[in-house]
């Protein structure tokens, strides 16, 4: 349908003259500026988790424009590549900057990220009616990791070729694909020009454009069902007090309300930005690893190769599943199997269904070596996000209206990840080996028993209304 043009006064000033010339040219634009911004209520509660998302979109631009600058600079070539990054540093003026803020921006991306996530959790924010928006965000958590993990092989230094080679490798461990998967992913037989090529290609377009489709689509979601809040009340619900105009009486307009807020918020993670790469761009080797200063050889593996912190709890989770381990997993499938037999309320065809799948999964578990089932303990880590959703079965949403041990509980999950991360980056010890087990059962345990505890005790009342106290 043909938009209506709008008329103006010839006694207008010239910018409204200008912007009703634009708003009749350009009707959509403006209708998206209503929809997303001034009109865009969003609860007027939100906390200082809230500002992560906003955080999280800044960062992506940063990694988008210094990203640009790099490319003009770097040489996708492996006997290239390591000087290309050193003439950056040294002789491109202000390339150190440019370097340092994509480097760090990466670990702030992933900073941003595990916090904003870490909200979703604490406010129930995956449930309905944004179970796509989380879906959305779970696959930008993937497609950022990818990108990471190929952006880490360019500079071509000794981590990079090595990290490289033995993530790729992992691949190989899939039955009967896996030695042509792996060497379809590396170009060659090992991490070389070739392999470099590729993830450079992948880097630098594919991926972020997969990255900015999904950013689109998660807000886009977000807005079409409305943001929750910290004490998961809808505000946009059907029984929900509205104004005269229809707007809900407990949201406020984005713009430019939370403008402003998150102005704020970007204020101060620019300071604190702005501190690590000015002062601690390596931030002692977890930032940017020591090792990686020195160019890429394939005759010289180093004596400890761990990854770059943010994959480190799960590259614990892969490196806990020694073939041990995987007599606790099987105990753990006859358990599940057994409970499932006995105290479920099953028909009993399913019943013998599940004593058949157990026996099936046992006879894989006992056939297939341990480092495949490393491989699908990694990939599930992070694919047993995507159903949150489901597997949260609370009768409230926020962690505020929960029974008080849900806090302790999501407190442990805390401290247990940042466990993980630790030990992924610390080299192989028996002790810490024994740690990362018990730390990846328990990770394991959090989400697949959470349809049986998120619904024990009593959750406290919730108001009909957002809680809201001015400061
Ligand atoms: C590039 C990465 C991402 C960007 C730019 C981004 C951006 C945003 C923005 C701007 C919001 C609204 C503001 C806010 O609620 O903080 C939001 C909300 C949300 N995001 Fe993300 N996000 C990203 C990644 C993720 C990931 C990885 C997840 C989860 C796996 C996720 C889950 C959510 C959820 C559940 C909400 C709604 C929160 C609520 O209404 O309480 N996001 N996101």
């Amino acid at each position: 349908m043909a938009h209506q043009f709008k008329d103006i006064s010839p006694n207008a000033s010239a910018g409204a003259k200008v912007t009703n010339w634009f708003e009749n040219r350009f009707p959509t634009a403006f209708d998206a500026y209503r929809v997303h911004m001034s009109e865009y209520y969003a609860p007027k509660n939100f906390n200082f988790w809230y500002i992560f998302g906003s955080l999280a979109l800044l960062v992506l631009v940063i990694q988008i424009v210094t990203g640009i600058f790099l490319v003009m600079h770097y040489k996708p070539d492996a006997a290239k590549a390591f000087e290309s990054v050193e003439y950056i540093m040294r002789d491109v003026p202000w390339g150190w900057l440019i370097r340092y803020m994509h480097s760090t921006g990466a670990s702030a991306f992933f900073v941003v990220v595990y916090l904003h996530m870490f909200r979703g959790l604490l406010y129930g924010s995956y449930r309905k009616p944004r179970e796509l928006v989380w879906i959305f965000g779970c696959a930008i958590f993937l497609a950022l990791m990818a990108e990471a993990f190929m952006g880490y092989l360019l500079p071509w230094g000794q981590m990079s070729y090595w990290g490289a080679q033995v993530i790729v490798n992992l691949f190989a461990a899939i039955p009967f694909i896996g030695p042509d998967l792996a060497l379809l992913i590396r170009g060659d037989y090992v991490v070389g020009d070739a392999t470099l090529n590729r993830f450079f290609s992948f880097h630098v377009i594919a991926v972020p454009l997969v990255l900015l489709g999904l950013v689109v689509a998660h807000l886009l979601a977000l807005h079409d069902v409305g943001s929750n809040n910290p004490d998961g009340v809808e505000i946009k619900g059907p029984n929900a007090p509205r104004d005269e105009k229809g707007h809900p009486l407990d949201g406020i307009p984005f713009h430019p309300y939370y403008t402003v807020h998150d102005i704020f918020g970007v204020c101060v993670f620019l300071f604190i930005f702005s501190a690590v790469v000015f002062f601690a761009p390596e931030f002692g080797g977890y930032f940017l690893e020591y090792n990686n200063f020195i160019p890429a050889d394939p005759l010289k593996t180093p004596a400890h190769i761990a990854p770059v912190w943010y994959f480190t709890p799960f590259y614990s989770m892969l490196r806990a599943i020694t073939s041990e381990m995987m007599y606790a997993l099987i105990a753990c499938v006859v358990l599940a199997a057994g409970f499932g037999v006995v105290k479920g309320r099953l028909p009993s065809f399913v019943k013998v269904a599940v004593v058949a799948i157990a026996a099936a999964a046992i006879a894989l578990m006992l056939s297939i070596d341990a480092k495949f089932w490393g491989v699908v303990v990694m990939g599930g880590a992070v694919i047993i996000l995507f159903f949150l959703p489901w597997l949260d079965m609370s009768p409230v949403k926020s962690i505020r209206y929960r029974p008080s041990w849900h806090k302790y509980l999501y407190g442990i999950f805390v401290i247990n990840f940042v466990a993980l991360a630790y030990l992924g980056v610390q080299p192989p010890s028996p002790l810490g080996e024994r740690v990362s087990q018990v730390g990846t059962l328990f990770y394991f345990g959090f989400f697949l028993l959470m349809p049986w505890w998120s619904r024990l005790g009593e959750p406290k009342p919730v108001p009909d209304r957002v809680v809201f106290t001015a400061h």
